[in-house]
């Protein structure tokens, strides 16, 4: 684990509250430890454009966010989606194996946020058609 970089993630924190007004929402959690974090996304034309969340949890689960965050934001949703837990990972220079699993909660919240994404996009897509 690279210290310096966990406690700069953590301390720093940038990324973790919520914004007004999201685009999407996904919630990512461990049931194993019972945290959770809800992940807010601004999305412009398929891109990233602002992402925050809220943390409940631990401070490697903030720091993992923290993290996966800076990994998602200004990118494609396709692109972030493809960013894993392992990503995050390499990104805080590894982590001691029972908190492996705190970088689990974005790619979770990710994926449930963009799904939110898409379903709103085929309702607005469905509505347009019907007017
Ligand atoms: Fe479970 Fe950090 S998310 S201990």
């Amino acid at each position: 684990m690279n210290e310096e970089k966990v406690l700069k993630y953590f301390i720093e924190a940038k990324d973790i509250g919520r914004i007004e007004n999201p685009t999407s929402v996904g919630i990512g959690g461990d049931p194993g430890c019972s945290d959770y974090i809800k992940l807010y996304l601004k999305i412009e034309n398929d891109i990233i454009k602002d992402a925050k969340a809220e943390v409940y949890g631990c401070h490697i689960a903030i720091a993992a966010t923290s993290a996966f965050i800076q990994l998602i934001k200004n990118k494609h949703y396709r692109d972030a989606i493809n960013i894993k837990p392992d990503d995050v990972l390499n990104e805080l220079g590894g982590l001691p194996e029972e908190k492996i699993h705190c970088t689990n909660l974005g790619p979770m919240a990710l994926e449930n946020a963009i799904q939110d994404y898409i379903l709103e996009m085929l309702c607005q897509q469905a509505e347009n058609e019907n007017d």
